[in-house]
């Protein structure tokens, strides 16, 4: 896609062309916090895969709940009971569906949030160029600005006890979206106080991404679902989940056959979470996350303000997820495709189109962080003296 390079190998935070060339990693859509092909995962992925992939159905299989219960060990408190899927997609359909079992039918989300595409979860995000060409989604959804608990009291206060609410703790696809203090509280006790089934979408913030557990944690807060996604498959095999509390959870635990999917749960993506989060733990990636990130935020954000000044809107991030908002609307994608020039993959924003996204994982070493300011600073530079240029010959620079 970009500059006609083959990828075909991926260790610790690099991506290995055909050609050999390396690329640091700074995008994976926030899936690789522990980097590439981390050796407790691809031990504890390869052990299984050797021994028993894919379970009957018919007998207990221990790996599904081993995985579990070291899920429920790091969730919020009062989130005890998990459903296993394979995509953060999916587990927004189970959580809208989990909502329905207690007759909270009428869903709220936010502009510009991103909770995936397939028809329900597709509902759930708000921007429509993903959502025109398919409609009818589902009926019953509305959209409010994020950061904004007025604007969620009052779709609440019309719908008493009937409304399903999904937020994520940062935006992530929105550009890295970071809400006001208090925000995720104050929507935990309006859902309270208006009987709504509180959703909480962590499928890119979770896991230690934001320098936390969970974005969940900073406002200690337990909502009735929490979903979980990407690192959660350790890189290697796809694997999302649903931690709920056990009232959320309660009619799939009288019919565990309501809700299944033939590979949800399988023993080698069960192995896939285990080792993810034993490697979490192991390296201690969390705090690494928080330290890493604070330090990225400051450097990268003089690096870049450096070069663009009033063209850069604002550079923010919690942890590892970082976000470059820039005035002029192509520019995120202009410094996306300098950046790979000169080494250093990084994400665009789905909902998105003036935020470029960076989600390094928390392994890099020092030389890796130096390699990565050096490059930032390269491609900065080039494309910011690319849009002078270009503004001297009238093209507007941002
Ligand atoms: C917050 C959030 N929810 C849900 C999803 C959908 O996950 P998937 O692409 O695995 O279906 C994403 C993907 O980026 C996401 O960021």
């Amino acid at each position: 896609m970009f500059g006609g390079h083959i990828e075909t190998e991926s260790r610790g935070a690099w991506v290995y062309t055909s050609e050999g060339r390396g690329f640091l990693n700074c995008g994976g859509y926030g899936v690789l916090l522990m980097g590439a092909r981390h050796p407790t995962v691809v031990r504890y992925v390869s052990e299984q895969l050797h021994r028993h992939p894919v379970a009957t159905r018919v007998f207990l299989e221990p790996q599904a709940a081993l995985a579990a219960d070291a899920l429920v060990a790091v969730a919020p408190p009062g989130l005890e009971r998990v459903h296993f899927a394979g995509s953060g997609a999916e587990a927004v359909e189970c959580a809208i569906k989990m909502a329905r079992t207690q007759d909270k039918r009428h869903l709220v989300a936010t502009v510009d949030g991103y909770h995936g595409k397939t028809m329900g979860a597709l509902s759930l995000t708000g921007r429509d160029v993903f959502r025109d060409p398919f409609g009818p989604l589902l009926p019953d959804v509305d959209h409010v600005a994020y950061g904004d608990a007025t604007a969620l009291e009052e779709v609440l206060a019309r719908h008493p006890g009937e409304c399903c609410v999904v937020v994520e703790p940062v935006q992530g696809e929105a550009g890295v979206v970071v809400p006001p203090d208090g925000y995720l509280t104050r929507v935990q006790e309006l859902c309270r106080s208006h009987g709504a089934f509180f959703v909480l979408d962590e499928v890119q913030t979770g896991l230690g991404r934001l320098g936390a557990w969970w974005g969940a944690d900073r406002e200690r807060i337990t909502p009735d679902a929490l979903l979980v996604g990407k690192g959660l498959s350790g890189g290697i095999v796809p694997v999302s989940a649903v931690v709920a509390t056990p009232a959320a959870f309660a009619v799939f635990d009288r019919d565990p056959y309501l809700h299944t999917s033939t590979f949800s749960g399988a023993p080698l993506a069960m192995a896939a979470a285990q080792g993810a989060l034993a490697a979490i733990h192991e390296d201690g990636l969390v705090e690494r996350a928080r330290v890493l990130g604070d330090e990225l935020l400051a450097s990268l954000g003089e690096i870049a303000r450096g070069h663009y000044g009033d063209g850069l809107r604002e550079v923010r991030g919690r942890g590892l997820l970082l976000g470059f908002e820039f005035v002029r609307p192509g520019a995120a994608g202009d410094l996306l495709i300098e950046l790979v020039e000169q080494g250093v993959i990084a994400n665009h924003s789905l909902n998105s189109d003036h935020v470029l996204r960076l989600t390094p994982p928390a392994v890099l070493s020092r030389s890796e962080t130096d390699f990565l300011y050096e490059a930032f600073d390269r491609a900065c530079g080039r494309q910011a003296s690319a849009y002078s240029l270009s503004s001297e010959g009238g093209d507007g620079h941002a």
